[in-house]
């Protein structure tokens, strides 16, 4: 197996590039998909402060790398979780690569900030957890955004993200999702209450939707950076699990398959959706106790934190999903 540029020994192939490459041509290939994704959907501009959304996983600590290599001005945000020793392992890695970067690491724990958790937000409001871990993961990663003045938050979501996201909005036809489903969301202006204007949302960008899961855990590798390997133990049996798996069975038979169905989406149907989505909030105003943008008087966020706060902590056990699907609510994409 031969590097497809150089002609050095290999280590590793890309049967959806038809290719194989040695260490150092993959990783420019992995930072080349990165400037490409940025410069084709104007997702950062030079001299921007851009706020990376930090798991501890591969992809967030491949992004974060990356745009470090490229010469962006990135800065770190972990939200510790609470899930068990999941979360103890993501939080650590997130702070060990910062360390070794001389990286700036904001950081939030959800039980010592808020005095609750996931597991127990999961069990008290009887949903499945990734619905008040979603929804407060996008409140607290925004919210630090506007707050540090930081132009733009990036996330890790890769291809196969994507692509499973887009397969389950597609299966169920969730139109207001497809609208949304792009890899740069606008920030928007607005005003706070009587207040003057002001951001309410950041600009929210994907620079990995050219890279595969299998990609950037090759680049944490070949980089020498540490990740926590671990899925989270409360999204077993999850819906988009199970996407990932269907796509990944497609792909095998067909290399190319789920980046076409996701850029070809992106290119021909994503504007189609887009009336769906606008104005699918209705009118916002401030929430009554953190200022953050809502339709109603407390946002969605400081009304779980009503709910979830000051109960003791549930392990994380007797809130995981049963393998084989339970019967739960769904979750927002
Ligand atoms: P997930 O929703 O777990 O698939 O994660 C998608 C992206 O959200 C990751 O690539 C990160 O950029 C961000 N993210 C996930 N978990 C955290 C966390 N605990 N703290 C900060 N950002 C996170
Ligand atoms: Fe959010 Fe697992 S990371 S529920
Ligand atoms: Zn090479
Ligand atoms: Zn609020």
């Amino acid at each position: 197996m031969k590097c497809a540029v150089c002609r050095g020994p290999a280590v590793i192939d890309l049967r959806r590039h038809n290719a194989n490459f040695c260490a150092d041509h993959f990783l420019k290939f992995c930072r080349d998909q990165v400037v490409r994704a940025i410069d084709e959907h104007d997702m950062i501009e030079p001299g921007e402060r851009v706020l990376v959304a930090v798991s501890g996983g591969k992809d967030s600590l491949a992004l974060w790398d990356i745009l470090l290599e490229l010469g962006y001005d990135a800065e770190g945000m972990t939200i510790g979780l609470g899930i068990g020793d999941y979360s103890t392992a993501s939080t650590e890695a997130a702070v060990a690569f910062a360390a070794r970067r001389g990286r700036r690491l904001g950081r939030i724990d959800l039980r010592g900030d808020y005095d609750y958790d996931i597991p127990t937000a999961a069990a008290v409001t009887r949903r499945v957890p990734c619905s008040s871990c979603g929804l407060s993961k996008r409140h607290l990663i925004d919210r630090a955004a506007l707050d540090g003045g930081y132009d733009v938050v990036a996330t890790g979501h890769n291809l196969d993200d994507e692509a499973a996201v887009l397969f389950g909005n597609v299966l169920h036809w969730h139109t207001e999702y497809l609208g949304r489903q792009r890899p740069v969301l606008a920030e928007r202006i607005g005003r706070a209450g009587s207040g003057s204007e002001r951001r309410v949302f950041p600009r929210k960008v994907k620079p990995l939707i050219r890279l595969a899961e299998r990609e950037t855990a090759a680049y944490c590798v070949l980089r020498g950076i540490d990740y926590i390997v671990e899925e989270c133990p409360m999204a077993e049996g999850n819906r988009h699990l199970r996407y990932k798996e269907a796509l990944n069975a497609v792909e095998a038979a067909s290399p190319g398959a789920k980046q076409a169905f996701y850029f070809g989406f992106l290119d021909n149907a994503a504007s189609r959706f887009a009336p769906d989505a606008d104005g699918a909030d209705g009118e916002l105003r401030a929430c009554g106790r953190c200022g953050s943008p809502t339709t109603g008087d407390l946002c969605a966020f400081c009304r779980l934190v009503d709910r979830a706060a000051g109960h003791d902590p549930v392990p994380v056990e007797l809130v995981r999903p049963r393998r084989g699907g339970a019967k739960h609510r769904r979750a927002r994409s």
